[in-house]
Order: structure tokens, then sequence, then C-alpha cells
């Protein structure tokens, strides 16, 4: 049984957490009364096709940014691609087992486009249907809701070589993929998620170029950006005409922006880069407008924005996904930065409270999920929030005992679970946690490098799953509904 009661324990920013010494793991937080959470409160996990599926020449699947880009020598640590990654493609039941065994309660899990329009046009795949309405159905036997993601980063190469984000048919292509999805699963999915990250796939696609498809062209980005906010309304609008009482959200990246020093300068290089980090794509879905950044009069030539766009962009989400990892360091960048008016530089995974780094080298922020919230929700007022990821790069190896004693990952969610606690009691309607990721997987440009999960993958020992000590502390928080 659930707990109603909600323990309420003295906090304040900053208190508890403190750094070990120079070693980055985290000291057990001082604020150690458990925390109870409310009733129905639902846990979660969250994976993402590429990242998982591999059987990428399988089932009719098309190639998408991702496998020409991790196929492009360079661009992947060890050059790694997700052409096998975990085989969730053919391990999937395991996968719904093991779920089932942790008494995980809601599964993120990302649809495959090029699976379902192999050249992200016409008719649908049936063997790339079939492969998501088993995994459904899977899921629901198993008791686990379904919570599928339409975009997590994987567009049909085709659609790339059209012209990809920055082509506004790309939004139309969208509509059609999206109910697609709805006219296939509609009987059996209750809560969608369109689009992840528009912010990270739009900036490191377009302009950074760090990720698929590498392009580093700022003007193209801001194309990008608009185009995949019309998209996401445009699937709002395709998933709610198949079934109007399917709740509809979309996942956000959002970061606290940190000026890198106290001038105030920099202060308002950090206001600014909050409006393109945080503001740009939830404020566009959920008001119609972009917050006031680029000279007014440029609007058609740099977003190619067009009569009608503010209605177009508009849509009463149901709920709001936030991804949660760490904050920005943002200086003033009076050179500018390819951005009009924009004018700032800014280093990802950079918090002034850190209280230590992952092993990917980010910094650890706790109270930052507490902060960004109550930041997000002078946008989001009373809409419902589901922390759609959350989780911590923690790289050590199995012990000679077998097991793989991850004590930082258990800290990071310890902490962070009662920061997320903490800005429900200020008034935050968060109803979902999902924590990233249920097991090790292609970490993007990063390869195999970086270990987000709970249970430990083998990619040398045919794919073996192992839960970690957190995958067990997860299980019982989830079992108690409280975090001890
Ligand atoms: C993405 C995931 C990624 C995680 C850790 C998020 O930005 O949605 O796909 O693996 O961060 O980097």
């Amino acid at each position: 049984m659930k707990r109603r009661d909600i323990l309420k324990s003295g906090w304040a920013l900053g208190t508890g957490l403190a750094v070990s010494g120079p070693s980055t793991m985290l000291r057990a937080a001082t604020d150690s009364a458990p925390v109870a959470f409310p009733q129905n409160f639902q846990w979660g996990v969250a994976t993402a096709a590429y990242q998982i599926e591999g059987g990428a020449r399988e089932g009719g699947r098309g190639p998408s940014i991702w496998d020409t880009f991790s196929h492009t020598p360079g661009k992947t640590r060890n050059g790694d691609t997700g052409d096998v990654a975990d085989d969730s493609f053919h391990r999937w039941r395991d996968d719904i087992a093991l779920m089932k065994q942790l008494g995980i309660e809601s599964y993120r899990f990302s649809i495959a486009w090029p699976r379902i329009q192999p050249s992200g046009r016409g008719p649908a795949n049936p063997a790339g249907l079939d492969y998501y309405k088993r995994l459904v159905d899977g899921l629901l036997d198993a008791g686990i809701r379904p919570f599928p993601t339409l975009y997590h980063w994987d567009l049909p190469q085709a659609l790339e070589d059209a012209g990809g984000w920055p082509n506004r048919d790309t939004a139309d292509r969208m509509t059609d993929y999206a109910q697609i999805m709805a006219e296939a699963l509609a009987d059996r999915v209750t809560a969608w998620s369109v689009l992840n990250e528009v912010k990270t796939f739009t900036q490191a696609g377009y302009w950074d170029g760090g990720m698929a498809p590498g392009r580093k062209d700022p003007l193209a980005f801001l194309k990008a950006t608009h185009v995949a906010n019309i998209a996401n309304a445009n699937a709002f609008h395709a998933l709610k005409a198949v079934n109007p009482i399917v709740q509809v959200g979309s996942a956000y990246d959002c970061a606290n922006c940190f000026p890198a020093t106290d001038s105030d300068a920099d202060k308002a290089a950090a206001a600014r880069w909050d409006k393109m980090i945080n503001l740009w794509y939830l404020q566009a879905t959920l008001t119609g407008t972009y917050p006031e950044l680029l000279p007014a009069d440029r609007q058609a030539e740099l977003l190619g924005w067009q009569p009608g766009d503010e209605a177009r962009l508009k849509v009463p989400l149901d709920f709001v996904g936030i991804n949660y990892y760490s904050g920005w360091r943002v200086w003033d960048e009076p050179k500018g930065n390819g951005i009009p008016n924009l004018n700032t530089r800014a280093e990802w995974a950079w918090s002034p409270r850190s209280i230590g780094k992952s092993d990917f080298g980010w910094d650890i922020d706790p109270p930052g999920i507490r902060q960004i919230l109550k930041r997000m929700q002078q946008l989001t007022g009373s809409i419902p929030i589901e922390i759609t990821e959350n989780g911590i790069a923690d790289n050590t190896p199995p012990g000679s005992d077998g097991r793989i004693h991850d004590a930082k990952r258990i800290a990071y969610l310890r902490t962070h679970l009662k920061e997320l606690r903490h800005a429900m009691d200020d008034g935050v309607p968060v109803r979902a946690y999902h924590l990233w990721s249920l097991m090790d997987n292609f970490e993007w440009a990063a390869g195999y490098s970086q270990r987000f999960g709970i249970v430990h993958v083998d990619f040398d020992h045919g794919q073996k799953r192992t839960p970690r000590d957190s995958a067990f502390w997860y299980a019982n928080v989830i079992k108690t509904n409280t975090v001890p």
C-alpha cells in the first residue's frame, strides 16, 4: 500500500549536501528523514529507440540520421553505433520482465520513426507497427503504463536529405507519422509524449554539430526550432483527432542558467540563454509566441515565420515532461555567437552549487531540480508535470562479488528525489518520475562510454543485463512509495 501521508522535512537551499573531499562521491544527505510521495504518484524508467533497440536493418527499418552520423568516422566515441545497442529489438520481453520484477509502473520508450515509415513518408511498414503493438501489449500485460515518445532524435535519413528539421515540410511529415501511430495504438496507449528535447536535437544537431545530423549552421538551427515547434503542435492535433481522451505532452530539457560572474553583462547573458534554452520551445507551445530575443522585424527571415503561425504553434498540452540533469554556465559574448541578439557563450553541465561530478563530468546539483521546476511553473501553472528523465552516468564496474555497487547513483537519486518532493510541497504539480535509464545504452556521441542504467549491460557478452544496487534501491522506493 502506498502511504497517503506526506512527511514534511525541514529544508533550505544547499543544506544537507557536501563534497566528501576531492573525490566526487556524494556524502549521504543529512536531510536524512524518509520522504513519502503522494498516493498515485507514478514511478517509471525511460529509454529511447536508437539507444537500446539495435536491429538497425531488420523488420524493414529505414536508415535514420543517427545511423548515418554514427557510421561517419570521428563522430562518436570509438566509432560506436546503435546497430546492436542493447538488442532490445529482440530482447524486449526480457526487458519487460525485468521492469515487472522491479515494480516499474510506467515505461517511457520511443518509437523509431524509420521503423514505421522507412523513408519518412508514405504508408506504414506493418512489421514496424507490429513490433510496437507487441511491446505495448506486453507492457499492459505486465501492468506497466506504456508511455511512448514519438520522436527521440532518429529522423528518417530521407527527410534529412530533403532538408531536415529546418524544412517546413518535416512538420507535415510529423503529422502523418503521428496519425499512423495514433491509429495503430489508439486502443492501448493513454499517454503520449511527442518530441524529446527539441532544444537538444535542434541545437546539437544543426548549430553545434555534435549530434546528428551534425550541421553547424546557427540560422538552420533557428529555422529547425520553429519547424519542430510546429511539428509538436501538429502531432498533438493528430493524436487527439484519433482519440480525444488521450493525454498528450512533450519532453523539454530544462536547466538553470547561472551567470559565470557577478557582472551585469553575464547576468543579462544568463537571462538571454534561459529564454533560448528553457522558454523557446515550451512558451511557443503554450502561448504561440517566442520570448523577446530576435529582432522583431526579422522573424520571417530568421524563423520562416508565416502569418497564422501563432495559432499553429499553440496547443493545450495535457502535461509537460521535464528532463533535468545539470545546469549551464553563461558568459556575455559581445562578439556574438551566430544568433542575432543572443551574444552568449555557454558551458553545459555546470553549477555553482556543485557537490561533485558524474562520471560524464557533469556537475551534480540536486536543489537545481527544485529550482528549475519552480522556474518552469511560472509558465506551466497548474498543468501537470511528469519528470520524463533524470539520472546519472555512474560507470562503477561489477565488483568481485559479481554485484554492482553504484553508490554514487543511489546518492544522486536519493537527493534529487527529495528535492523533487520539496518542489511538490512548494506546489509544483508533479505526478510521475522516469529515471534515465532502465539500462546502459548508446549514449549518442559518447557511444557506450557512459553508463546511465540502473541495470548494467555487458556489451561484450551478449548484452547480458544485471541489475545494479540502484535497481534494488529504486524497487524499494517504488514498493514503499518513500525515498529513504
Ligand atoms: C536524452 C537522452 C540521453 C540523456 C543523457 C537526455 O538529454 O534525452 O537520450 O541519453 O540525456 O545524456
